[in-house]
């Protein structure tokens, strides 16, 4: 059995005023759930999050990080400055990073690399846009986002990433893929890092979900048997429908 997880994605919304409310609001909506929650909280918002969860379910991350241990890079952010501050995992290779902000495939295997080093636990974002669907590349980008990001991660640390397939046209435009379409992606992802990894490998790494996840669809998307939870950006702002969808995100 592979792990669940419900994955929040704040992106650049709340304060850490607004992250420990939200918290303090979320803890009784979800005493008895027995899965993994994340939030992905900005920066800023880590410290107080993560002393504010400590002791309860709730594991607090980042969103992205540098591949450098540290150096002359003003504006950025080291995973071992994200560890200090109570992140357990960082979210790397996001479409708005690479889209937005000009990340190569390249960049981004050296985040993941550097994440593993710092021990901190990489989410790997891929997803095709919709050109790339349309033309048929689908396949083919997947294929190359995760071969690149994912080589030379030793075997023996497989076991500490997740994978995120999340199609850059559904992301925040309220398009959500069919399940059907949703469980092949991830069937297909799953091949690729059983290349990388051997099949046992690949089995057991979990594969989410993201883009426009919201209460409605969530179960329906949960269903695909290769689908091992969901990355919520927009409607995990909401603390009420955020817990709404994380009792929803089970197997
Ligand atoms: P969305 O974002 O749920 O708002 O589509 C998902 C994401 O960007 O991870």
């Amino acid at each position: 059995m592979r792990k669940i997880y419900c994955i929040a994605n704040w992106k650049m919304y709340k304060t850490a005023r607004e992250a420990t409310d939200y918290i303090e609001h979320l803890l009784p909506l979800i005493e008895d759930f027995k899965e993994n929650i994340y939030l992905s909280v900005p920066y800023t918002s880590i410290a107080a999050a993560s002393s504010f969860a400590k002791k309860t379910k709730i594991v607090i991350g980042a969103q992205n990080m540098n591949d450098a241990k540290e150096g002359a890079f003003t504006g950025e952010i080291a995973g071992l400055m994200l560890k200090e501050a109570g992140a357990y995992f960082v979210i790397i290779g996001h479409s708005e990073r690479r889209s937005l902000f000009g990340e190569t495939d390249e960049f981004i295997h050296k985040k993941v690399i550097r994440a593993l080093q710092d021990d901190i636990q990489p989410i790997l974002c891929v997803g095709e846009t919709l050109e790339e669907r349309n033309s048929g590349t689908m396949k083919k980008v997947l294929q190359r986002q995760i071969s690149i990001a994912l080589s030379n991660v030793p075997k023996s640390s497989s076991d500490k990433l997740i994978l995120a397939y999340e199609p850059v046209w559904s992301i925040g435009t309220g398009k959500t893929a069919t399940p059907k379409i949703i469980d092949e992606a991830h069937a297909f992802c799953r091949e690729v890092i059983s290349e990388l990894f051997g099949k046992k490998g690949a089995n057991g790494i979990s594969i989410v979900y993201g883009g426009s996840v919201k209460v409605e669809n969530v179960s329906e998307i949960m269903k695909g048997e290769n689908v091992d939870g969901v990355l919520v950006g927009g409607a995990s702002l909401d603390v009420r429908e955020f817990a709404k969808i994380v009792h929803k995100c089970k197997k």
